[in-house]
């Protein structure tokens, strides 16, 4: 990719392939990623004073209140800025509100959002993705695998590092049912914002993890 490559955000329900298909893309396509969920998780680990405050939200499968979560925002904006590489934004904006937010952060920092990349695969088939996931517990590493889709080689242990794998606490059963419903109702309004504005694109996200990378590196080369 070259220095003139699309600010993007991806946009999807829970479960699509967001994370996965975001690693993919700043790796290989050289892009600066901001990922709030992964963010917000490392927040609670820690217990920062936004950690502490946001731990029953995303325990409970609700979005974290936009007072706490655009602010912070803000400052990873502006952390990407610096690398002077294209942006990725992954699980920001998830309302209308925090997409107002954003038109007003880029704004200030003469940047522009230039394209949406909606990953779409059928409702049906996210809660099976999503219980069976399951994370590299070392941070640095956090390679993301699936049960059924990607299992590692040994069971409950990362083929790159050897660490232990987890499942994250929002990923049981009773939880997730609750993140679909916040999607449908809170984030999915973005998708006709942002096809109103003529930034939308559509990926099919029901094909493997390479496909899917495929299609979109094809459609960020012909935008
Ligand atoms: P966040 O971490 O952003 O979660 P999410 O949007 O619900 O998305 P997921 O991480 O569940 O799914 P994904 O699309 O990234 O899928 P993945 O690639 O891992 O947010 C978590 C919480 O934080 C929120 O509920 C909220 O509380 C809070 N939060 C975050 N941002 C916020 C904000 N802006 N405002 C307020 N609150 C906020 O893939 C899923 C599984 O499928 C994996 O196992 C993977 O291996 C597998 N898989 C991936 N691609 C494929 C494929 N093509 N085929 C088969 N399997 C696949």
């Amino acid at each position: 990719m070259t220095p003139k490559s699309p600010n993007i955000l991806l946009l999807g329900a829970p479960g699509v392939g967001k994370g996965t298909q975001a690693k993919l893309i700043e790796a290989e396509l050289n892009y600066a990623r901001l990922d709030t969920g992964s963010l917000i998780r490392s927040a609670i680990a820690q217990k920062t004073e936004l950690g502490l405050k946001a731990e029953a939200y995303v325990k409970e499968g609700m979005l974290v209140p936009d007072e706490l979560i655009i602010g912070f925002v803000l400052a990873e904006l502006l952390r990407l800025k610096e690398t002077g590489k294209p942006f990725l934004l992954d699980g920001f904006p998830r309302n209308l509100a925090q997409a107002e937010a954003l038109n007003r952060m880029l704004e200030e920092q003469s940047l522009s959002l230039d394209w949406v990349l909606e990953i779409e695969v059928d409702t049906g088939k996210l809660t099976d993705r999503i219980i069976g996931r399951r994370l590299c517990s070392d941070k640095a590493c956090g390679t993301v695998y699936h049960l059924k889709y990607s299992p590692p080689k040994q069971e409950g242990v990362c083929d790159r590092c050897g660490s232990l794998l987890f499942q994250r606490d929002d990923d049981k059963s009773d939880v997730v049912s609750k993140r679909l419903d916040s999607y449908k109702h809170e984030t999915m309004p973005l998708i006709d914002y942002y096809l109103k504005q003529a930034k939308l694109q559509k990926i099919d996200g029901d094909q493997s993890p390479q496909e899917v990378f495929a299609e979109i590196r094809d459609k960020l080369s012909s935008l």
